[in-house]
């Protein structure tokens, strides 16, 4: 561990390792990190703000306390609108683009995010997180929602917060993964996990077994499979994707979000959760599927496309899609 590198620091000694670089990403990112500052503080008073509210303490003004998906939202756009970086910017909890307002200038990035995942897990003290993905816009000004539908191999940088027994920021640039803890006491991200790789193969596997009657047969016999495997396995499954995504990278081991009988898409969003943390797998040595497809290939025709999502330990996906794509095969033959 390297200690005592801020994000800033690093920030700065990767913009001059780029003699061509403006310092735009630089300050765009800085931006985002208070955004995390933010969020982070509020969700560890979540537990508290309940209490305040309830003897109204809080809510001196009568207001409503703030759901904190919508705390983490605003945050976002409050913190990024401003900087002239960003031609716009587009959130799983928003149905459309969100534009640049007029007083501001524009800039050629584009900022996709997952305000808080997992947020049903908020209210037992669980992890939650933010997941962002940045893009190039091509296009001058204001961004229309074609802009965004680029594929996940077109990102520039991808990663998430982590609100856990400590926040972390883990991102990539396209040069490894890199990992942050806040150190609250000085209010700063401190370099923790430097170049990320995930081992190869791991002992987690992390799907919603509930869902196991909905499944469709590749599952099914990937399940079984592994279960009865001679090496070790280990069931791991929190339900916010950034916390069971983290430990895996970290652990090794694969997550899964197939295509079911009742999400014939596959839950997860392309844009927000799946392309930024496919972006992250790969850098660190990992592999990411649609169980058929790299994820970073799939070309998205809509803001809120959902995906399958088969993510972790590259010998894990490989053995997952084999099993996937027999099942497939032999579907189309039948
Ligand atoms: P979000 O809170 O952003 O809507 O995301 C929830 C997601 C993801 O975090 C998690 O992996 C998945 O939903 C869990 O879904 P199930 O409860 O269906 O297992
Ligand atoms: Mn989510
Ligand atoms: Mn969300």
């Amino acid at each position: 561990m390297t200690v005592g590198i801020t994000l800033t620091k690093f920030l700065l000694e990767e913009q001059r390792r780029h003699p061509n670089s403006t310092g735009n990403f630089t300050a765009l990112f800085s931006d985002l990190v208070v955004a995390a500052k933010i969020i982070s503080r509020e969700i560890n008073r979540a537990g508290l703000i309940d209490i305040l509210g309830a003897t109204g303490a809080k809510n001196i003004q009568g207001e409503e306390v703030q759901k904190l998906d919508e705390f983490a939202n605003s945050a976002i756009i409050n913190a990024m609108e401003h900087g002239g970086h960003l031609a716009g910017m587009a959130s799983e909890e928003m149905d459309e683009i969100i534009k640049v307002s007029a007083c501001y200038p524009t800039g050629n990035y584009l900022l996709l995010f997952d305000p808080l995942d997992g947020s049903s897990n908020i209210d037992v003290n669980v992890s939650v997180g933010t997941i962002f993905s940045i893009l190039k816009c091509s296009s001058g000004g204001n961004a229309s929602t074609k802009d965004f539908l680029q594929k996940g191999a077109s990102q520039v940088c991808s990663g998430y917060v982590i609100y856990g027994s400590s926040t972390m920021l883990v991102y990539t640039t396209g040069n490894g993964v890199h990992g942050f803890t806040l150190d609250p006491s000085v209010g700063e991200f401190l370099l923790s996990h430097e170049n990320i790789k995930t081992p190869e193969k791991g002992k987690i596997y992390s799907i919603n077994e509930g869902n196991s009657k909905h499944w469709l047969p590749g599952t099914v016999e990937y399940v079984k499979k592994i279960k009865t495997q001679d090496s070790d396995r280990t069931a791991r499954y929190v339900g916010s994707l950034v916390a069971d995504f983290h430990r895996n990278l970290l652990k090794g081991g694969i997550f899964l979000y197939p295509i079911d009988k009742k999400s014939s898409k596959g839950k997860l969003r392309l844009l927000y959760e799946a392309n930024p943390l496919a972006f992250i797998a790969e850098q660190a040595g990992g592999m990411a599927s649609t169980g058929l497809a790299r994820i970073l290939d799939v070309e998205p025709i809509e803001l809120h496309q959902r995906t399958p999502l088969i993510i972790g330990s590259k010998l894990d996906v490989k053995e997952a899609e084999t099993c996937l794509k027999a099942h497939e095969a032999g579907q189309a033959a039948s």
